[in-house]
């Protein structure tokens, strides 16, 4: 094997995209590479571990993402086996293509398996959205997040308390820079583009006159949550109790559709109280987002998009690594009692929801910062006073 990768003056800097929640922080950064003069070049690649179109080509083309250069097309499989697949896969790329860094975001598994074989072959990592911790090693993603800041050279973070716990785990600070929020960039540059709701609900067949007195948006897709019929089960008949409140459209992801079919739960969501749509495309999600009175959601990025736009947020889990949404953003943490669940949303509809403010440098210029930085370290690395 070959020890190092051979890193010539116009390598390119390696982005990688593997899931959903991938496209929309790697977008806005391709773009300020594209825009800096010099330009940064870049090669796209894709992992594949999303690959359903209604999970990958619909979002690259809301988002103006290129065409991945190369697609890894590893698929679904256990953690261990897509996480070891896509290290398998993704070595040669880099040993052919040669790189400066590869830049890595967010805690999926494609992030922390090719910053593993960047690190080893002793390209730079760069970590896009570092030092988020929600200190619950159950999550799969907390994993991801604490092992790709370990061996990342360059730790982008959204908001300043990552910082604090880098220096716990022993980053050395010279390494993070606080930067903001990408995803953030990808929300303010679409929000005029966003599809109104009844068109989306239009789309899927439904009568957009349910909506027309306002509606709630649920998604829900962590393994915790969907997996166990004895969780899943009681969220949904507390959604549906709200349902007959306040209309609920639910996007439906692949593997919670899969988990309600089998454990016979599917008749379950045919409530009257509920819109059940596939996964939508991003200026969609946008649309019915920033269109809700209250958004009902398990996912990471949904706390940070709602406290941007300034949608009450209840999240259906007992811990988050985004505390500045609760901080100082609309989100509120209910866990996974039924009970509290319904009381929450009974209450945010009553009250009108928690408020918000802009979190600092979520202000839709966050790629440029990193661009700008980045473009500055290599040059730094290149004369060999970057330090690191
Ligand atoms: C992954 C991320 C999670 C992120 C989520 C967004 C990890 C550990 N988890 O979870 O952090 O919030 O993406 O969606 O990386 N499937 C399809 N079509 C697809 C992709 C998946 O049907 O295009 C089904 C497969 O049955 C698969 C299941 O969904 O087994 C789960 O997909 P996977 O990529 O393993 O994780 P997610 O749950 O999507």
């Amino acid at each position: 094997m070959k020890e190092h990768t051979t890193s010539s003056a116009d390598a390119p800097i390696i982005c990688v995209v593997g899931a959903r929640p991938n496209y929309m922080k790697v977008a806005p950064i391709m773009r300020a590479f594209a825009e800096l003069r010099p330009a940064l070049r870049t090669l796209l690649v894709h992992t594949g571990q999303h690959y359903d179109p209604l999970m990958k080509d619909r979002l690259f083309l809301d988002l103006e993402l290129p065409e991945p250069d190369v697609n890894l097309a590893v698929g679904s499989g256990s953690h261990a086996v897509q996480t070891a697949e896509v290290m398998r896969r993704f070595e040669p790329v880099l040993e052919e293509h040669g790189a400066k860094a590869v830049l890595v975001a967010g805690d999926v598994n494609s992030t922390l398996a090719c910053a593993l074989v960047a690190a080893k072959r002793h390209v730079p990592v760069v970590h896009v959205e570092a030092g988020l911790r929600s200190y619950d090693r159950r999550m799969p993603e907390e994993i991801n997040r604490v092992l790709t800041d370990q061996i990342a050279d360059v730790l982008y973070t959204t908001e300043r308390g990552a910082r604090d716990n880098l220096l716990r785990e022993g980053i050395a600070p010279e390494r993070i820079e606080f930067v903001g929020n990408v995803m953030i960039d990808s929300l303010r540059a679409n929000l005029v583009k966003a599809t109104p709701p009844a068109q989306s609900l239009a789309a899927a067949g439904f009568d957009a006159g349910r909506i027309a007195g306002g509606h709630g948006l649920v998604t829900l897709h962590r393994p915790s949550n969907v997996d166990r019929p004895e969780i899943l089960g009681p969220i949904i008949d507390a959604l549906r109790r709200i349902g007959e409140r306040l209309p609920l459209v639910i996007a439906l992801h692949p593997r919670t559709r899969a988990n309600l079919e089998r454990f016979g739960m599917l008749d379950r969501i045919g409530a009257p109280g509920f819109l059940i749509l596939p996964p939508q495309g991003y200026l969609e999600m946008l649309g019915l987002m920033a269109g809700a009175r209250m958004v009902l959601t398990d996912s990471g990025g949904i706390q940070e998009e709602t406290t941007a736009l300034g949608v009450p947020c209840l999240t259906l889990r007992e811990n988050t690594e985004r505390p500045i949404t609760i901080e100082q953003g609309t989100n509120t943490l209910v866990g996974i009692d039924p009970e509290a669940i319904v009381a929450a949303a009974l209450a945010a509809l009553d009250g009108g929801g928690k408020a918000g403010r802009e979190p600092e440098y979520w202000d839709g210029r966050a790629a440029r910062r990193i661009a700008a930085h980045l473009a500055a370290w290599l040059a730094a690395r290149r004369e060999g006073t970057s330090g690191i």
